[in-house]
């Protein structure tokens, strides 16, 4: 049996979001420039409760990542607003953790100078500052490469390094663009459970962005499935299978059938 419902009318997703630690409520985002507008966003809603993994997945283009970076409070939506523990957010919040597609890293500093920068920025002490990122290096199994520098370091690790430094304020909540996008299905499927892992050990708020259909149902307890552009949220997938998860999950029944509902609602 499938658990699928559409999206919650704009007053039950309201509710919804009663307790709930980070919500995107009927955000709309227009890019306008001097000679076209282009609607990316429509009305989408998204609501966060504690320690909930939640997946997105949907058509290139529908607003995935205009959405994500809303959320996080690097974009001003043009209607809508985004709560964060009920009270508006307009600038990033360190209570909130991001990783991009791409890592972003700094070539020319370590990958622990790389992991303590946001601390760095903030003015903590060096020691404490250095204590915490090597922490972080050995959560994401980095602790033997804190001197390295990007270059130096495969895709996967890169990834890891900026896992690192989203995690280094222990943000409570963590949002991430298609952080293994561009990583091979094996180390893909690697980090995934990596990062369950660290979900399981941190209890993190987390909601990622995927292409990977997979991916989402693996590591998650909701999938939201996008509209095309002007995007939102056109149905959610509750992923009943049982926790802590295993790779032998792939291959049950119950996941080939999760794995149908989301393709057909994609097409
Ligand atoms: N800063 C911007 N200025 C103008 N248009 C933008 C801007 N950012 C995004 N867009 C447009 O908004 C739409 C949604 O872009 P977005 O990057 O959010 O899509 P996406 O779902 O993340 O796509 P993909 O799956 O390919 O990563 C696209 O048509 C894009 O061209
Ligand atoms: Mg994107």
């Amino acid at each position: 049996m499938t658990t699928m419902r559409a999206q919650r009318s704009a007053t039950g997703a309201t509710s919804a979001a009663k307790g709930a630690v980070l919500v995107a409520e009927r955000v709309e985002m227009t890019f306008v420039s001097p000679d076209s507008s282009l609607e990316a966003l429509a009305e989408a809603t998204v609501a966060l409760a504690p320690n909930e993994f939640v997946s997105i997945i949907g058509p290139s283009g529908c607003g995935k990542s205009t959405l994500l970076r809303i959320l996080a409070g690097l974009v001003r939506p043009t209607g809508g607003r985004v709560l964060l523990h009920g009270q508006p957010l307009t600038h990033p919040h360190r209570q909130i953790g991001v990783v991009f597609q791409h890592a972003n890293l700094m070539p020319w500093r370590s990958a622990l100078r790389n992991v303590t920068l946001p601390l760095e920025i903030q003015g903590i002490a060096a020691d404490i500052a250095e204590r915490r990122g090597r922490e972080m290096l050995e959560l994401v199994g980095l602790a033997d490469f804190a001197d390295a520098l990007p270059r130096d370091l495969s895709g996967g690790m890169r990834q890891r390094v900026a896992l690192a430094r989203a995690l280094v304020h222990d943000p409570e909540v963590l949002l991430l663009d298609e952080p293994f996008g561009a990583l091979d299905a094996l180390t893909r499927e690697r980090m995934n459970w990596e990062l369950l892992r660290i979900w399981e050990a941190r209890r993190k708020t987390v909601l990622m962005v995927t292409h990977d259909i997979q991916e989402a149902i693996f590591t998650s307890d909701r999938v939201l499935v996008m509209t095309a552009r002007p995007g939102h949220i056109r149905a959610e997938v509750a992923i009943d299978l049982p926790r802590p998860r295993s790779p032998e999950d792939l291959y049950s029944p119950r996941f080939m059938e999760l794995s149908h509902t989301l393709r057909d609602l994609l097409r």
